[in-house]
């Protein structure tokens, strides 16, 4: 279970006080699959931060498990089980694939269960597994890479920012099939996916919706996703192909339509 206790994050920007993060309180307890959605810059990524520690709160306390974790770096967090996936990925030259997972996990994994990870979010693994993890990599194939290495150390608190961005649509599909099975498997453990995308948010048990620095919706799916459909603010860079359908008879999508798209 994690705990955040009235924390706030501020920055300064010529020479003003900027408040990012404002008194939030909340509990991502044991065996839940949490959404956080809400308007850009709502800050929901500095938040994520604040978590994986690699920004310290202004005021307030983090703890997992009963333990206060506020002090502690992103590499003793990492150890105590608190697993990120970045918005945008970070590219290590010279690192290959397999290295990355084996990395993650810890263990000296064998090729055939590094690869199971890269399957799992649509990549050929073979065609992967030795190539390095530098520019030559598309935005979207480091996505999928970065998630993989989640999945991979199978955590405590599994954080994942965006999963969808830059990710096309048919892994789109395979990336809600990967959460359904931390999902299924989530014994434990608790997944905590900060999203836009209407069909991630269909299979969270709990919803957050973060504005301004704020928290201004908590619940379950059933309570949220009523509110959210009458928001268009926060719902906003999310919509579906129906609402598409002409750019998705371009492009050979009709056949998907009620996907969602992110425009
Ligand atoms: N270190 C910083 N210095 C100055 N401003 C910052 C800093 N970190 C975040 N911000 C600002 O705080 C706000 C929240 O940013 P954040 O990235 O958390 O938003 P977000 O909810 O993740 O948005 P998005 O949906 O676009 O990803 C933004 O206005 C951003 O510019
Ligand atoms: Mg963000």
């Amino acid at each position: 279970m994690l705990e955040l206790k009235n924390i706030t994050f501020s920055v300064t920007e010529d020479g003003e006080k900027k408040e990012i993060i404002r008194g939030i309180d909340l509990v991502i307890p044991d065996e839940r699959l949490v959404v956080i959605t809400g308007p850009n810059g709502g800050g929901k990524s500095t938040l994520a931060r604040l978590i994986a520690g690699i920004e310290k709160p202004t005021s307030g306390q983090i703890f997992l498990n009963g333990e206060d974790i506020t002090e502690k770096s992103i590499t003793e967090r990492a150890k105590m089980g608190i697993g990120f996936a970045f918005q945008q990925p970070v590219r290590f030259k010279g690192i290959q694939v397999l290295d990355l997972i084996r990395l993650a996990t810890g263990k000296h994994l064998s090729v055939g269960d590094a690869c199971e990870y890269l399957s799992a979010v649509g990549l050929c693994a073979k065609d992967y597994i030795d190539r390095e993890v530098n520019a030559s990599l598309s935005g979207g194939e480091l996505k999928r890479i970065e998630i993989a290495t989640v999945l991979a150390k199978a955590s405590v608190l599994s954080v994942f920012d965006e999963p969808e961005a830059g990710i096309d649509l048919w892994s789109f599909q395979n990336l809600i099939q990967v959460f359904e099975g931390m999902r299924r498997e989530i014994k434990g453990s608790s997944i905590l996916v900060i999203s836009h995308q209407e069909r991630i948010l269909n299979i969270a048990d709990e919803i957050i919706v973060l504005k301004d620095g704020e928290l201004v919706a908590h619940g379950t799916r059933d309570e949220v996703m009523p509110q959210l459909a009458g928001d268009t603010e926060s719902m906003a860079g999310c919509c579906r192909i129906s609402e598409l359908s002409g750019l998705a008879e371009l492009k050979g999508l009709a056949d998907r339509k009620g996907e969602d798209f992110k425009c």
